[in-house]
Order: structure tokens, then sequence, then C-alpha cells
């Protein structure tokens, strides 16, 4: 059975564990790791076997987090936090009936386990709640609805989103629940998402790689928010240990990025070889975000400090992520992250703690 033999922690037990939902995913995985690294033993549990054997600290679960075993186990109140990420992320998802199930109904059913529990619960929520922005300024997390502002969700994956971060709102704030809309998260390991994955990752990966770089022609003037998942996995570590109060907040790099710009960068990337760049047809304009960009201040004003992520920062760990594709075909670095070759329970490492695993013999 699930999670049978992890123990629950007790008052004089080793810290308790946190939960991550969506662990096996881009940047549940980094998440899990970041929290593992200080020191919290980790429950990651994914409908997918993790790409990477784990880290120690982490141990995987293979199981929907909409489970009843799982939403049982929260209500035990044993764990420390829920950290959820596990969501249909596909932006081009048409299904409404599944996202409301699994980015609605599975999110809410999973809040609602915590605050029974006075569980902790920090959820990705997503900036494509705000649509298109008509002003080039970063958009405050209140300005969701206002026409005058941003369109709104573009797409039903964006709907589903702002579905769950409306219905929770109405609950109220009596536990402790934390939403964060993620910009574009960028970084290792997301080779699994395809074209869903980041697409500075994309440019960066076609530009280090000697292939061509698409890009939208109508988007050269185009602004990112890119966040590296770095940064994220360090501000949902801080949320676990430091508490804000409870809503919606905007999580990105705070300042954006135009494709000229990553264009550059990868021109830079390519070191001196020619850079081959198509600009082919936008077959999406009318849901195209043209520019994004996160208003940070209500996090700060939380964490009582600047938690936008400067500039160079943004550049280096592009530079960084880049360095990572140089000399790699994309097939061999699809290899290199270990493509449905992990085991599970290999880095359930912690003195103690057991190998629940649906992927053990
Ligand atoms: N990556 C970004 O730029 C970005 C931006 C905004 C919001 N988000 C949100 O952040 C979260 C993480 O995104 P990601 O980029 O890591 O995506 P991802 O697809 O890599 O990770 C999601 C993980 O959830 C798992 N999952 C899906 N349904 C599940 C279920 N029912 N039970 C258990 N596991 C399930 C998937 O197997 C996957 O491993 C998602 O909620 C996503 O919507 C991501």
């Amino acid at each position: 059975m699930l999670y049978s033999s992890v123990p629950d922690g007790g008052p004089s037990a080793r810290p308790r564990e946190i939960i991550v939902t969506g662990a096996a995913g881009f940047v549940g995985s980094h998440i899990s790791t970041a929290l593992a690294h200080a020191g919290h033993p980790v429950t990651g549990v994914d409908v997918r076997v993790p790409a990477r054997p784990p880290v120690p600290g982490v141990c995987s679960v293979e199981a929907d987090f909409t489970d009843p075993e799982v939403l049982d186990r929260v209500r035990t109140g044993s764990c420390a936090a829920v950290v959820h990420q596990a969501a249909i992320s596909d932006t081009m998802e048409q299904d409404w009936a599944a996202l409301r199930r699994v980015n609605v109904a599975g999110t809410l059913d999973l809040a609602r386990a915590c605050a029974d529990a006075g569980t902790p619960f920090i959820y990705a929520s997503s900036h494509s709640v705000y649509g298109s922005l008509h002003e080039r300024a970063p958009v405050a997390e209140d300005a969701v609805h206002d026409g005058a502002v941003c369109t709104g969700p573009l797409n039903p994956y964006a709907r589903s989103k702002l579905e769950a971060d409306e219905e929770l709102s109405a609950r109220g704030t009596d536990s402790y629940w934390v939403g964060l809309r993620y910009t574009n998260v960028f970084g290792t390991g997301e080779d699994h998402k395809g074209r869903m994955a980041s697409i500075l990752g994309q440019m960066l990966r076609a530009a280090a790689t000697g292939r061509t770089v698409r890009l939208f022609s109508d988007t050269l003037h185009a602004c990112r928010d890119y966040v590296p998942v770095e940064a994220v996995a360090a501000t949902v570590l801080r949320l676990v240990t430091t508490r804000v109060p409870s809503g919606v907040y905007n999580l990105g790099a705070g300042h954006p990025v135009s494709f000229a710009t990553v264009l550059e960068w990868c021109a830079e990337v390519a070191r001196g070889r020619q850079l081959d760049v198509r600009l082919v047809p936008n077959e999406v304009p009318g849901r195209y975000q043209y520019w994004t960009c996160a208003d940070m201040s209500k996090l700060g004003r939380a964490l009582d400090g600047d938690p936008r992520v400067p500039p160079q920062d943004v550049k280096a760990a592009a530079e960084a992520l880049a360095g990572t594709f140089a000399g790699v075909g994309g097939e061999a670095d699809d290899r290199a992250d270990g493509e449905a070759t992990g085991r599970s329970s290999g880095g359930c490492l912690t003195p103690g703690t057991p190998v629940p695993s649906a992927a053990d013999p």
C-alpha cells in the first residue's frame, strides 16, 4: 500500500516529510532537490517515474495525487507541508473535463485535505491567467479581472489555473495556503515536455547544438519574464519555513526579456558559428502572450525583501543552461536525462526512510 512504511513524524522524530506532487516533473524535481538539500525529507508523488535518479532524501512514489490514499495520508497531518506541482501542464490541452478534474478539483481536494490537517499548502499557479497585457508594465495579482490591464486566460489551461486560484481565495485564509503564479520557468530537466519546454531553453538548445532557431515572425519585440527554476525552488523553500499571508502571489524574475535579446544570447552560445534563424508565421496570434512580466511587489512585502531576480542573474542562468546543451545532440541529451530508465526508489537514502514505490519489483 502506498506510504504504508513511511513513519509518522512525532515531536521527537526526524523532521516531518514534505510531500511534493509532480516531483518527477521539471519544477517539482528541482523543488524536491532544494528541499532535500535543506534537510527536509521529501516524498515525491508523480504518475511518472522520475527520469533522473532522485537525490538522497527524496523518496519517490508513483501515484496519482488525487488518489484517496494520498489524500488520506495528507489528512493524518503527518507531513510538514504539501508542495503541489502536479498538473496537466500542457498549455495547448483542450480537454476541459481533464483540466477541471486534475488542475481544479484535484488541487482543491488536496488543499482541503491540507486545511483539515492544518498543513501548509503551496501550489503552482501560472502567469498565463493574465493572458495578454495591454500595457508593457508588470502586472499585479489583483489585475487579473481588470479588462483595461489584461485579457484574462487565453486558453483552457490558463482558465483552470485561475479557477483554482479563485476557488481557493473564496475559501478564505483560515488555513495556510500560497498559490504562486510562475512566469516562464527555465532550467535543466524539461526534455520530457517537448514543445511545451521553455521557449528560452528550446532556443538556447538549438543555438548550442547548431540547429535552426525558430521564432514566430511577429515576436522579435515580444517579451517574456523568464525565471530560473533555481529561483523558484529557493522561494518555495523559503515559503515552507516562513509564513506569509495566505493568498496568490506572482513569481517571476520581475523583468521582461525580448526575443531579440534572446537571439543575441543565442548568437553568443553559437560561439562564432553562423546562427541559423528562421522566422515562421505565428499560428496562434490571437492566443499569444506578447508581453509577460510579474509585478513582484506583493511577494516582496510578504517576504520583506526584493524577490526579483536581477537581469544579469537571468542571463547567467541562461548561459549555464546553454552550457549543458553544448556539444550534446538533442537525442543524446534526452538519453542523458535517463527518460524511462530511472528507478524511482534509488535515491531514498535518508537513514530509516523506507522506499515505498510502485516501481519497486
Ligand atoms: N514550467 C513553467 O514555465 C510553468 C509556468 C507556470 C506554471 N507552471 C506550473 O508549474 C507546475 C509544474 O510545471 P512543470 O513545468 O514542472 O510541468 P511538468 O509537466 O514537467 O510537471 C508536472 C508533473 O505533474 C505530473 N502529474 C500530472 N498529473 C498528475 C497526477 N494526477 N498525479 C500525480 N502527478 C501528476 C506529471 O507527470 C509531471 O511530472 C505545474 O502546475 C504547471 O502548471 C509551470
